[in-house]
């Protein structure tokens, strides 16, 4: 379905009539607008906007980001063991993490840093009333229309400045601050969880976080099965037919919205075997974690470095690492698109 060009990722467009309305009926189509939310558009507008961001992802820019996620990673694990020998790793190490590395990316300013973090941790944060949420947003849009216009008259070298002077035809503004907005929701909150809901799972695994802790080249293994094993978009990856399709025996009307349940598929036992366990050892095979298709995620190859560092980090700092409360006492976000961990109280030796 997803490699499928009778499906479409711009819902607001092909949707059937008979869907629930969205709250703004009156929004023009996707491409009488000039934004950059490209994960819900379709080729050719959605590739020349996805192909100028793929050239901003280079290698030399990947290694450089590398080394700063370990100076990122280590800052904050230090600073949490200067505190003491408990923490909650939610806001002390998950949340910061990513935030700190779309910074680095974006190159927004040391001193817009804190301005930035708290933004994104209500924008961002499911505990944050709606209100709350919209209001950050608000903030976030308008502190990326302050970004883009920096790096216009100033540019230096971060992928945003990239994107505006590299791209031709230039990208507008308001294309600008989305792809900027477009890379912070899809790259916080995701790898966020990731790294909390994945240090869960190893301390809810001894056996597989001791043999992580005797043999740490098994972390890029480890990363790769723990995205396949825990699948935290577990509601995300969706489609609309832009014409009557049969799919796997399903006739679908023009209009259908299909939900990849990806958990299922990360779990499917004739691909895996013994799916429902927790293998870091498990030979890497193709997963459905980042998507498949046009869309596959284009942040991959930076969430792996950020999963790998930022759990090797903690597993090698935190020495008897372990949770600081029952297991069952760990609140999880069950109910959210993307699935993780609300806090994680821990503590080490
Ligand atoms: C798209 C997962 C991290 C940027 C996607 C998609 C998935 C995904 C499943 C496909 C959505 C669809 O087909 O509708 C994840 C997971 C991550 C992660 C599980 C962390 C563990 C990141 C990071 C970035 C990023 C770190 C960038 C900083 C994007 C972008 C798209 C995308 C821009 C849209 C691509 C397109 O439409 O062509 N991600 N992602 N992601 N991701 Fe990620």
């Amino acid at each position: 379905m997803l490699s499928d060009a009778r499906f479409s990722a711009d819902k607001m467009r092909h949707r059937d009539a008979t869907s629930p309305q969205p709250q703004k009926a009156a929004e023009p189509p996707r491409a009488e607008r000039e934004d950059g939310i490209f994960v819900f558009m379709d080729p050719p507008e959605h590739t020349r906007l996805r192909r100028s961001l793929t050239g901003q992802f280079t290698v030399r820019r990947m290694r450089e980001l590398e080394s700063r996620v370990t100076e990122i990673a280590v800052e904050h694990i230090e600073a949490m063991k200067a505190a003491g020998t408990e923490a909650d790793l939610v806001p002390a190490f998950a949340l910061p993490l990513p935030s700190l590395v779309i910074c680095e990316l974006l190159g927004v300013d040391y001193a817009d840093r804190a301005e930035f973090q708290e933004r994104t941790a209500v924008g961002l944060n499911a505990s944050s009333t709606p209100r709350e949420q919209a209001m950050a947003r608000a903030e976030l849009h308008a502190f990326m229309r302050g970004l883009v216009a920096a790096k216009r008259s100033n540019p230096a070298d971060d992928l945003l400045s990239g994107l505006i002077h590299d791209t031709d035809p230039p990208l507008t503004d308001a294309q600008l601050v989305d792809v900027a907005l477009l890379l912070l929701t899809a790259g916080h909150e995701t790898t966020a969880n990731m790294l909390g809901l994945g240090t869960f799972a190893l301390l809810e695994h001894p056996d597989q976080l001791a043999a992580l802790r005797a043999d740490p080249g098994l972390i890029d293994n480890a990363v790769e099965e723990l995205l396949r094993f825990l699948s935290i978009l577990q509601l995300g990856v969706s489609r609309v037919a832009t014409e009557p399709v049969t799919l796997g025996g399903v006739d679908l009307p023009a209009g259908a919205t299909v939900v990849i349940a990806t958990p299922e598929v990360n779990r499917d036992p004739r691909h895996w075997d013994d799916p429902d366990t927790l293998d870091v050892r498990r030979p890497r095979t193709p997963h459905l974690a980042f998507g498949h298709g046009v869309h596959q995620c284009l942040g991959q190859q930076l969430a792996r470095i950020e999963l790998r560092i930022g759990l090797g980090e903690l597993i090698s700092r935190l020495p008897g690492l372990r949770l600081a409360v029952p297991a069952e006492q760990v609140p999880v976000r069950n109910e959210m698109l993307i699935f993780g961990v609300r806090s994680l109280p821990v503590t080490w030796s």
